[in-house]
């Protein structure tokens, strides 16, 4: 559903110090699949199926080799900085460090700070995080991208979104790796937090002292006053935000579920204490709430992913919102919601909080509905301060149009228009919008 809101009054000013970025991952934007060795998202792609237009990322973007002109396109846009991947099997493949170094310099050239994530879903093929060994050798992986890049950047994020990674790649099996576990995924999920815990230690060891995480995080609405909509509304509430935050930042699962996870009792409270070393800051990317109800009895078709009848949920329609071209409801207020509820839940456990990844997909140049919802959320997010939540910075997802998972190329989140036939960049009119209210945000009020 198309929106005419176009914003009129100022966006608000930010504290000074406040980051504004964009971000991208590895996989989605890369390409040169051939100059590195191949992660589970090759395997999974070249499933027949598995991709909803068929396609691959092994061009994507191409942004492998047309990097300079992607930073020339940071550095038009006036970003202080910027959210890319490294993408682990290409790190472990000859020389594939190399390309990170450029990057970095190209970054630090252009006046644009680096903020790599260590692991955006590109696990090399071979590894699996059904097994504990996957976090200690991601600590490995960590120390030698800390060590190579560490003279450049401060700022780190360890994961993104294990939350997601669990759920859609190791639950329902729409994302790679492709395992429908159901329940029996939470060994991924435990291990993806015990790689963190060890991936901030090794990051501390190389000098890191500006360590975060990407969460995907949301509000839950339940369906209804009905106990049984509300029973289930706090089931995925759980699953969704507080069986990644809980450990983080309390060092404890929500109740019953350390007895769901891998070892015995002792081993995982130890682990426990691995993964809720301190962060600086704490990244969440959000998107919209969700509408949760008892179980249907029936499959149900949500944004993409078909929920089997047998959870003990069920996903409902958000009425009344527009939607943008993925079926994703427009709720900025959610993102206040979300933040303040967060400061509630978790008080002075909480770090600064760092807006990860927020955006839409919406076909076209003249894309005032981006525009109407980045607008908005940025608006949403600074009644979050005003609430005196700490919030240290914002990026949109994502600089360009890229392959969007078992989506394929079919879903455009980017400020920059990609042609993927001939990898034309063409900024859109939300790229004009951001530039310019970077530019009022750091212009000096008069008076
Ligand atoms: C997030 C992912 C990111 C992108 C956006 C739309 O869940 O972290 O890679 O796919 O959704």
């Amino acid at each position: 559903m198309a929106t005419d809101a176009r914003p009129t009054t100022p966006v608000p000013r930010f504290p000074d110090g406040f980051l504004w970025g964009v971000s991208t991952s590895a996989h989605q934007i890369e390409g040169a699949a051939g100059l590195r060795g191949p992660s589970v998202w090759d395997a999974f792609t070249a499933e027949p199926g598995r991709v909803r237009d068929g396609s691959t990322a092994a061009v994507a973007c191409d942004h492998y080799h047309r990097y300079r002109e992607d930073v020339a396109l940071l550095a038009g846009l006036g970003v202080d900085a910027y959210r890319f991947s490294v993408s682990w099997p290409r790190v472990d493949s000859p020389g594939g460090l190399d390309f990170y170094d450029r990057l970095v310099d190209e970054l630090c050239a252009a006046g644009v700070r680096p903020v790599p994530t260590l692991f955006h879903w590109d696990l090399p093929v071979g590894l699996d995080w059904l097994e504990r060994d996957t976090a200690a050798r991601f600590a490995e992986y960590v120390s030698v991208v800390a060590e190579r890049l560490g003279d450049r950047v401060g700022k780190w994020i360890t994961l993104n979104e294990p939350a997601e990674h669990t759920l859609l790649g190791h639950a329902l099996g729409v994302h790679a790796p492709g395992r429908e576990l159901l329940f029996d995924a939470l060994p991924a999920a435990h291990h993806q937090l015990l790689a963190h815990g060890l991936a901030v230690r090794a990051l501390r060891a190389a000098g890191a002292t500006d360590v975060g995480i990407a969460n995907s995080h949301g509000p839950t609405w339940p369906a209804s006053d009905d106990p049984a909509d509300r029973e289930a509304a706090d089931f995925y509430d759980l699953l969704l935000n507080r069986m990644f935050a809980d450990p983080l930042l309390t060092g404890r699962y929500p109740e019953g579920v350390g007895e769901l996870m891998p070892g015995s009792a002792e081993g995982v409270e130890a682990d426990l204490e691995v993964i809720a070393e301190p962060l600086d800051w704490y990244g969440v990317n959000y998107y919209a709430p969700t509408r949760v109800g008892a179980p249907q009895g029936a499959e149900i078709e949500f944004g993409g992913v078909t929920l089997p009848a047998e959870l003990p949920f069920s996903v409902r329609r958000i009425e009344g919102r527009p939607v943008t071209d993925f079926g994703w409801p427009v709720v900025p207020e959610g993102l206040t919601e979300l933040l303040t509820g967060f400061r509630d839940r978790y008080g002075d456990r909480l770090p600064p909080v760092v807006i990860t990844e927020n955006g839409c997909s919406y076909e076209g140049l003249d894309d005032h509905d981006r525009i109407a919802y980045l607008d908005g959320h940025v608006r949403a997010l600074h009644r979050a301060v005003e609430a005196g939540v700490d919030v240290r910075g914002y990026f949109v997802w994502s600089l360009l149009d890229n392959f969007e998972w078992a989506e394929g190329y079919a879903r455009r989140f980017g400020l920059v228009h990609v042609d993927f036939e001939t990898l034309r960049r063409t900024p859109k009119a939300s790229y004009g919008w951001f530039r310019d209210l970077l530019a009022g945000q750091r212009r000096v009020p008069v008076g």
